[in-house]
C-alpha cells in the first residue's frame, strides 16, 4: 500500500476521535504485514486526561486484538477538531515507547512543517529504554 493511501485512512480515522477534554483529534492507520490496515483514534476519558488513549496505541491494540504481530508502517495525522491537519504532528513519547516494544521496525509516517516524513522509531528515540529479561 502506498504511503498516501495510508495517510488518507489515518485522516479519516480522525473523525472517530472522542475528545471532550482537548478538542484535538488524532487518527492512526497501522498496516500489518498481512495486508490489513488497523485504525485508531484518540479516546479521552471525560474526567481525567491522564487516562486517555492516543490514536497510535488504540490502532496497535486493535491490531493485536485481531491476532496481528508483524507490521510494516503506521501513519498518523492530528489537528484541532473540525479543522485541517496540523502541518507538524509527531508521536508522543509514550506512543514512541509503545511502537518500540510492540511494532519496532515500522516506518512511522507523519508530518513536519507540512512535509511527509518517514522515520524509524529509533530516529525519534536515540537511546531507547529496552527491558532485557
Ligand atoms: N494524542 C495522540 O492521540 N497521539 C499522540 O501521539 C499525541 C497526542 C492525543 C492525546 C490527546 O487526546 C490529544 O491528542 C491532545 O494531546
Amino acid at each position: 500500500m502506498e504511503n498516501e493511501e495510508l495517510i488518507k485512512i489515518a485522516s479519516l480515522a480522525r473523525n472517530n476521535a472522542f475528545v471532550p477534554l482537548s478538542n484535538y483529534t488524532v487518527g492512526a492507520a497501522l498496516l500489518a504485514k498481512s495486508g490489513t490496515v488497523y485504525i485508531g483514534n484518540n479516546i479521552e476519558l471525560p474526567s481525567a486526561i491522564g487516562i486517555s488513549n492516543c490514536a497510535e496505541r488504540v490502532a496497535i491494540q486493535n491490531a493485536y486484538a485481531h491476532g496481528e504481530r508483524e507490521f510494516s508502517k503506521i501513519a498518523i495525522v492530528g489537528g484541532t477538531k473540525d479543522e485541517k491537519a496540523d502541518k507538524t504532528f509527531t508521536p508522543c513519547g509514550v506512543c514512541l515507547q509503545y511502537i518500540l516494544e510492540m511494532c519496532k521496525d515500522v516506518d512511522i509516517l507523519c508530518f513536519v512543517n507540512g512535509d511527509l516524513v518517514c522515520k524509524k522509531v529509533t530516529e525519534f528515540l536515540n537511546f531507547p529504554y529496552e527491558f532485557k529479561k
